[in-house]
């Protein structure tokens, strides 16, 4: 069973398709139009995309395009009227898996045609499962994103992972530091050993110390055993100091000397024990201004950030969001068996919109809060918290650029140069919504990309 969305400008052929494809098992969805088939793809999964070449708003080669762009995986079948050799070529070239031609065996070629598609993907599930298991052992999978800026991310924790050199990793709460801490083990040759985190700033100093490096019995009152610490038990792996801004200054000594020796000094003890550990350091302050205002060691942090990681906050990547949104949205109904299908486009806008200063683990929460209490099978806008609805509402009210009232001055007033100035507003304003992704600027001023492409020319945006 599979989903399948098919987009075709005449109702009667969607329907007839979406009987065949029902009655064979599948779930099925349609849309009439290219500006609906858009927003059904940005707030929804689909295995298989059946498409008319010609819808009236869009070409199905510019949904093509839509389509891989927010659904890589999803199979393309581009349903062609005339059987003209360059329609084939186009479809091809444009990467549609497949095309059929429109006429008296449409709907039982496109039957045949998504029966098998359907077949090999139930048989890559069940492999998925296995591949997908190989890749949560080495961590970059649990890690989501397609902007920019995370691909560059991803890129940087490929190359220093295999080397040993400590990273410190700098950005907002819940921006994902831990999850980056732990693929950069994962794929590392240490990956066998232990990674062993420690949230520096859970301990007061003197506790910290005895967790760190250990002690010897009769190093203070109630050591009535040595221990070891966890530099001794990450030795071979990786050890993920978190929050390690909040270290005390004679703290940052001792650990500094650590570093630099590679040796460490249980408490009580008079002798030093050799250990190879990585260190990864992770903080949400902002540790420059730390330096400055005296409360992070200077020398401490160049031992720390060999390799400096900085994770840009959720709302400098919204064009991730959706993609975030999904995935969450998948585990949680799968936790938890609800029957939640996707997330209603509107409710996709504002989550868009919000400007979301606990990051990705706040859009986590918010999803997984919406799964549990939504009622309908799709996520909504009443299904998610108000925060997140008023921050969309104001910021609108906010931008609203036209008077209700409208007031002709004096002199008269230049109507051409009024509207263009709105067209210009307008269009900065759908692009800051929509984080700089033109196809979504496009999408929620409810016109083609085309179109849109031919505004900002002209507006020069
Ligand atoms: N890019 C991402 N893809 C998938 N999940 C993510 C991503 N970034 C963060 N998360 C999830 O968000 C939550 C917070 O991530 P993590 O604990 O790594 O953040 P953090 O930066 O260490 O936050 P804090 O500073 O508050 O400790 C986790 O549940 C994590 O799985
Ligand atoms: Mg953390």
């Amino acid at each position: 069973m599979v989903h399948v969305l098919v987009v075709d400008d005449e109702r009667s052929i969607c329907e007839l398709l979406e009987i065949t494809f029902r009655k064979d098992g599948h779930r099925v969805e349609t849309a009439t139009s290219g500006e609906a088939a858009k927003r059904r793809l940005a707030s929804q999964f689909f295995d298989i995309i059946v498409s008319d070449i010609n819808i009236p708003d869009m070409s199905g080669v510019e949904l093509l395009r839509y389509s891989r762009e927010v659904s890589p995986e999803a199979v393309f079948i581009l349903i062609t009227g005339v059987p003209t050799i360059s329609t084939a070529i186009d479809a091809v070239n444009f990467g549609a898996d497949r095309y059929v031609i429109k006429g008296d065996k449409l709907v039982d070629e496109l039957r045949v045609a998504v029966q098998k598609i359907a077949e090999g993907i139930e048989l890559k599930k069940e492999s998925g499962i296995l591949r997908r298991e190989i890749r949560r052992l080495t961590g970059l999978d649990h890690i989501i994103g397609t902007s920019p800026k995370m691909r560059q991310i991803f890129e940087l924790i490929e190359t220093i992972a295999p080397q040993s050199s400590r990273v410190l990793i700098t950005g907002e709460s819940g921006t994902g530091k831990e999850l980056v801490a732990r693929a950069i083990h994962e794929n590392s040759a240490r990956s066998k050993k232990p990674f062993i985190t420690i949230n520096c700033g859970a301990f007061p100093e003197t506790l910290l110390e005895s967790e760190l490096f250990g002690y010897v019995k009769g190093a203070f009152t109630g050591a009535n055993e040595n221990r070891r610490g966890l530099f001794q038990a990450a030795d071979g792996g990786t050890l993920f100091m978190d929050e390690v801004g909040n270290m005390s200054l004679t703290m940052q000594v001792k650990l500094y000397r650590v570093l630099q020796e590679g040796k460490v000094r249980p408490i009580g003890s008079t002798e030093e024990e050799d250990v190879d550990v990585r260190v990864i350091a992770a903080t949400n302050k902002d540790i420059e201004k730390e330096i400055a205002e005296g409360r992070f060691r200077e020398d401490l942090y160049y031992r720390l950030s060999v390799i400096p990681i900085q994770l840009p906050p959720l709302r400098e990547r919204r064009e991730d969001i959706p993609l975030l949104a999904r995935t969450f949205l998948e585990r949680y109904r799968t936790e938890m068996s609800r029957p939640i299908e996707g997330i209603e486009p509107k409710a996709m806008q504002r989550l868009e919109a919000y400007e979301w200063p606990g990051n990705v683990r706040e859009l986590e929460n918010t999803i997984e809060r919406a799964v549990a209490l939504e009622t309908e099978t799709r996520v909504t806008v009443e299904g998610l918290p108000e925060r997140i609805v008023r921050y969309y509402q104001e910021r609108r009210d906010g931008s609203e650029p036209v008077e209700r009232e409208v007031l002709i001055p004096d002199g008269g007033v230049d109507l051409e140069q009024q509207i263009s100035e709105i067209e210009r507003r307008y269009l900065l304003a759908a692009l800051e919504c929509s984080g700089g992704v033109r196809v979504r600027a496009a999408d929620l001023l409810k016109m083609t990309y085309r179109s849109f492409r031919h505004y900002a020319k002209k507006h020069g945006v």
